[in-house]
């Protein structure tokens, strides 16, 4: 399979009938295309080293003001793993993944470098810095996907890490002011039970040319929905269109689950958000 045939396809499972005709293509481009979640691990360890490839990969990524407001605590030991789950809506994978990565904004090491200095960095106060830590944790976070998927392992992002942000802290021993924002579950992914490249919205909607606009978003996002009602179809995830899935995730605050209480649980973690 060459690049430009390797990147056809990927894109056609990307976009079904909306995809774009490939442009240049190499090997990261065609690797970034087949990522695909992975929720079903092998009982496999990780090779010796990786777990430091995949920092080293998260620390190279961009960073705002080279400020590095992020910390990862690499957790593999199988009762804490399994605690986290329990907390994270009882997801199993995060018990069969080998690893499970928390990736946390974290201000409190630039809060001590001021300390050991004798200064208070007033300005970690204020929301503006929490976005930096979060911006900063999701592009190292995303790094190491990456490095992982390059090296033939699968990931699943965990969100629902948020769900109990305090006891998060608590069994991670987190100082103050860093929250958990999202786990990454890390193992060899069960060939017995594959994940399939899922669908996304057209370019069309996403891609603005010069200025944002909202012409033929519409129809554009109908022909999405029944791409993605196709795609569950086939992974027995009942028919379920994009738009009706986005209105039940977000149309009441009871869908939030219990996190419209994360400015006070982010409050409670050090974070002022001024
Ligand atoms: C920040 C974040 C949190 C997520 N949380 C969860 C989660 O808790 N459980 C889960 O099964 N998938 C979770 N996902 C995975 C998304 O559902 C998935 O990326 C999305 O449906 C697109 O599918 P794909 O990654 O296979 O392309 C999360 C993804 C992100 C980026």
């Amino acid at each position: 399979m060459d690049a430009v045939s390797g990147i056809s396809a990927l894109l056609r499972a990307r976009y079904g009938d909306a995809a774009p005709a490939a442009g240049p293509g190499n090997a990261v481009i065609e690797a970034l295309l087949a990522h695909r979640s992975a929720r079903a691990f092998l009982p496999r360890a990780l090779p010796t080293g990786a777990l430091e490839m995949l920092v080293a990969a998260a620390q190279s990524a961009s960073t705002s003001s080279n400020m590095q407001a992020w910390s990862v605590v690499a957790v593999q030991d199988a009762a804490r793993k399994s605690r986290l789950a329990t907390l994270a809506a009882n997801q199993e994978f995060i018990r069969e993944a080998p690893l499970f990565l928390a990736w946390i904004a974290d201000t409190s090491r630039l809060q001590r470098t001021g300390e050991a200095a004798g200064t208070r960095l007033e300005a970690t106060d204020y929301l503006e810095s929490f976005l930096v830590a979060a911006v900063d944790a999701a592009l190292a976070a995303q790094n190491a996907t990456v490095a992982a998927e390059s090296l033939g392992l699968g990931c699943v992002y965990v969100g629902a890490l948020r769900n109990h942000p305090l006891e998060v802290a608590e069994e991670l021993r987190l100082p103050s002011p860093a929250v958990a924002l999202f786990g990454l579950a890390v193992g060899y992914p069960d060939p017995a039970r594959p994940a399939e490249v899922k669908p996304r919205l057209p370019q069309s909607v996403v891609l603005h040319r010069e200025q944002y606009g909202t012409e033929g978003e519409r129809a554009a996002i109908a022909a999405y929905d029944g791409e993605l009602n196709r795609f569950s179809e086939r992974n027995a995830m009942g028919a379920t269109d994009w738009s009706r899935r986005m209105i039940a995730r977000l149309g009441t605050v009871a869908s939030l689950r219990g996190r419209d209480a994360m400015r006070e649980w982010l409050k409670a973690r050090g974070f002022a958000l001024r």
